[in-house]
């Protein structure tokens, strides 16, 4: 479900984009593994060509972050269990965590505690990036800073955005080398849902050169004050009559009606598919690969073919860590196959966050794979007494909506200035 539930924001004045990882990692004991460096570099065996650089990243965001209303917290704690699992399982990628500080807050960056938490939660490299405060904070404003990932060029093999309430059950590095080993495969990937034919809460995108400037650009022109969304026109393109949208169960359409299509969800389809022209999009049980161009200059389906053969042509120079290893279990899938991507990870739609719920009564190591709820605590349970955090189940369920609330509200967006990303 394309829920995107996290605190959230983002910015108009006061540009401080602070690098703290630096301090950080002289601070804490994992410091002495790696070198903190702003460029891709090869960590492991360092002739291998693919899993030893680290030319792709996670991101994830969270914004109306406020220390003394902590409803933010869960939100951390789940990107630390989320980096952790992608860890435990081989992923070799660096992670961006996006921070926006609550504007009604006198802080101006995270306590050391959720510092520690997010840093060290996993061997990965974290690191963080503040997003200015604003006084037009909203959850609508703040699902436009996704696309800040763009700014990240040195992740020239992608960066896979995730909501900060999606729980990876797995490796998903191989994600970043299907393009390079299927020729098939395109440089920018969506999933769809059941509402929309693409979910805001996880996707992957190329950051090439000028896109950042680009999407900036896009958003501050469409983003207009009291704009009336065009469901016809969408952000900027109207759907031909050979080209449609398609959703997971099958329903397709021309017009941006689909859920969020006037947030986040829409400008992202909009970006890959038409301003990239270079998409895939996993719709049920099919791969659909658009590229450029028909003989009108417009994106067309290139190719399509079933899910279960993803990873299929893999070359066999690709190391372990690049092929996509099914998760035990695959609670999303109906049925339990375990199929690429939508098996792979778990989205905590609405008020199905765990943190919304005590912890199970039977959590041990052995019971950790018996519900996503499980697997959420343990891991937490386990960064929690490695960091020495202290943190007990009381302090832990949260019953509170996330600080901005929980969807995009219609009349949230085109509220006060345009969307501007590159202050
Ligand atoms: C991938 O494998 C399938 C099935 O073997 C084959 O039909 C297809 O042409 C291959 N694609 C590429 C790009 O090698
Ligand atoms: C643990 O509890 C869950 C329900 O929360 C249940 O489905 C599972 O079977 C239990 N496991 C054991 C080993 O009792
Ligand atoms: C956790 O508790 C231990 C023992 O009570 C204490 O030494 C430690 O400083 C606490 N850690 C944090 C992060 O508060
Ligand atoms: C984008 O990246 C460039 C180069 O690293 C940096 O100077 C600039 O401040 C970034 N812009 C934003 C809005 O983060």
């Amino acid at each position: 479900m394309p829920d995107h539930d996290r605190c959230q924001f983002r910015g108009v004045y006061l540009l401080l984009f602070l690098l703290i990882e630096q301090q950080w990692r002289a601070i804490l004991k994992h410091s002495s593994t790696t070198e903190f460096t702003t460029t891709p570099q090869a960590t492991l065996h360092s002739n291998l060509t693919v899993a030893t650089t680290t030319r792709f990243a996670y991101a994830f965001l969270v914004a109306g972050c406020d220390p003394v209303r902590p409803a933010y917290r869960p939100f951390l704690s789940n990107i630390a269990v989320a980096t952790r699992l992608l860890a435990h399982h081989g992923s070799q990628a660096d992670v961006i965590v996006f921070v926006q500080m609550d504007f009604r807050s006198s802080h101006e960056v995270l306590p050391e505690n959720d510092l520690l938490l997010l840093i060290s939660s996993s061997s990965l490299r974290v690191h963080i990036h503040y997003i200015p405060k604003t006084p037009f904070q909203s959850y609508y404003r703040t699902q436009f800073d996704k696309f800040r990932i763009l700014n990240f060029t040195q992740y020239d093999q992608g960066i896979l955005f995730m909501d900060a309430d999606v729980m990876p059950l797995t490796n998903l590095d191989y994600l970043f080398s299907l393009s390079t080993t299927d020729a098939r495969i395109k440089n920018n990937w969506v999933v769809a849902g059941p509402i929309a034919p693409a979910n805001g809460g996880f996707f992957l995108l190329r950051p090439t050169h000028g896109a950042f400037e680009r999407v900036a650009a896009l958003l501050r022109e469409q983003t207009v004050s009291n704009r009336i969304f065009d469901s016809v026109q969408g952000w900027g393109h109207a759907v031909g009559p050979s080209d449609y949208w398609e959703t997971r169960t099958g329903k397709r359409g021309r017009e941006w009606t689909f859920y969020a299509a006037h947030a986040d969800q829409g400008f992202l389809y909009h970006w890959v598919k038409y301003e990239q022209k270079d998409v895939t999009t996993i719709v049920g049980s099919r791969v659909q690969n658009w590229g450029c161009c028909d003989e009108h200059g417009q994106v067309q389906l290139e190719s399509a073919f079933p899910l279960r053969d993803i990873g299929i042509n893999l070359t066999h120079d690709n190391t372990v860590s690049w092929q996509r290893k099914p998760p035990l279990t695959c609670w999303s899938v109906p049925g339990k196959e375990c199929l690429p991507v939508y098996g792979d990870f778990i989205h905590f739609g609405g008020r199905r966050k765990p943190w919304m719920k005590p912890p199970p009564a039977n959590l041990t190591r052995a019971t950790q794979w018996d519900s996503p709820n499980h697997l959420w605590y343990w891991t937490y349970w386990e960064i929690n007494s490695e960091l020495g955090l202290n943190l007990t189940a009381s302090e832990w369920v949260t019953p509170e909506d996330p600080p901005l609330g929980l969807k995009p509200g219609k009349r949230q967006a085109f509220q006060g200035p345009p969307i501007e990303l590159s202050r």
